[in-house]
């Protein structure tokens, strides 16, 4: 993306021009098949993210944001920190009592593996509780005479209340014969499993 770069389509743009009469949704508005909800939205405006909901609580919420890196707009971390703030505030009023959040982010090693820890912080304070850091493999560039090849993205999953853990949708039967992942001499880590949406 940084060298192709594409011009904002949020911005004016001739690109943006020919695009937008193609485009069925205006920001604000959202479609639907009676079942699913798709919005143009802003997850940080809490008006928007109760039209998504539509006084419907959910039960999970998968949230990827940019990750705050250059090829996107980037903002201070204090600033996207803030801005995350926003948005998990939103999730967490729209969500049911019992319910899970996954938040993907990236880890720029290049400046002290931002946005992840500032967000980790933060996220002390939202009032969902921490259950797991899941790591993709993602290679990302190249590795370099001097550093390792940049290869992960990180998934982090949070819950409030109580919600379901469906083992039977999980990736491997060990839960269900061990009861649980970890047994002393099993190495059940799978690599590269997990999935994006
Ligand atoms: C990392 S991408 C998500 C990619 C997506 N999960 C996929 O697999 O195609 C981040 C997305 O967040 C969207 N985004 C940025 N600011 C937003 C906001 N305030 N509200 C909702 N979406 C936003 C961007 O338009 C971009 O599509």
């Amino acid at each position: 993306m940084k060298n192709l770069p594409l011009p904002r389509l949020d911005e004016p743009s001739d690109l943006r021009d020919c695009l937008m009469p193609y485009c069925r949704l205006n920001l604000g508005e959202v479609w639907t098949d009676g079942v699913h909800r798709v919005g143009c939205l802003d997850a940080a405006n809490p008006d928007h993210a109760k039209l998504l909901s539509n006084g419907v609580e959910s039960t999970l919420a998968v949230h990827d944001p940019p990750y705050n890196l250059v090829a996107f707009k980037e903002r201070s971390v204090e600033e996207f920190v803030r801005w995350c703030e926003a948005w998990v505030k939103n999730s967490n009023h729209e969500l049911s009592s019992n319910a899970a959040l996954y938040l993907w982010l990236g880890a720029d090693q290049n400046n002290h593996y931002q946005p992840l820890p500032d967000v980790m912080l933060m996220m002390r304070e939202s009032g969902f509780v921490s259950r797991s850091l899941l790591t993709m493999r993602n290679q990302r560039g190249y590795g370099t005479q001097k550093n390792w090849m940049a290869v992960r993205q990180e998934l982090l999953y949070y819950i409030k209340g109580n919600p379901i853990f469906n083992i039977e949708a999980e990736y491997t039967d060990i839960p269900k014969i061990l009861r649980g992942y970890y047994k002393e001499g099993s190495t059940p880590f799978k690599r590269g499993v997990a999935k994006k949406v």
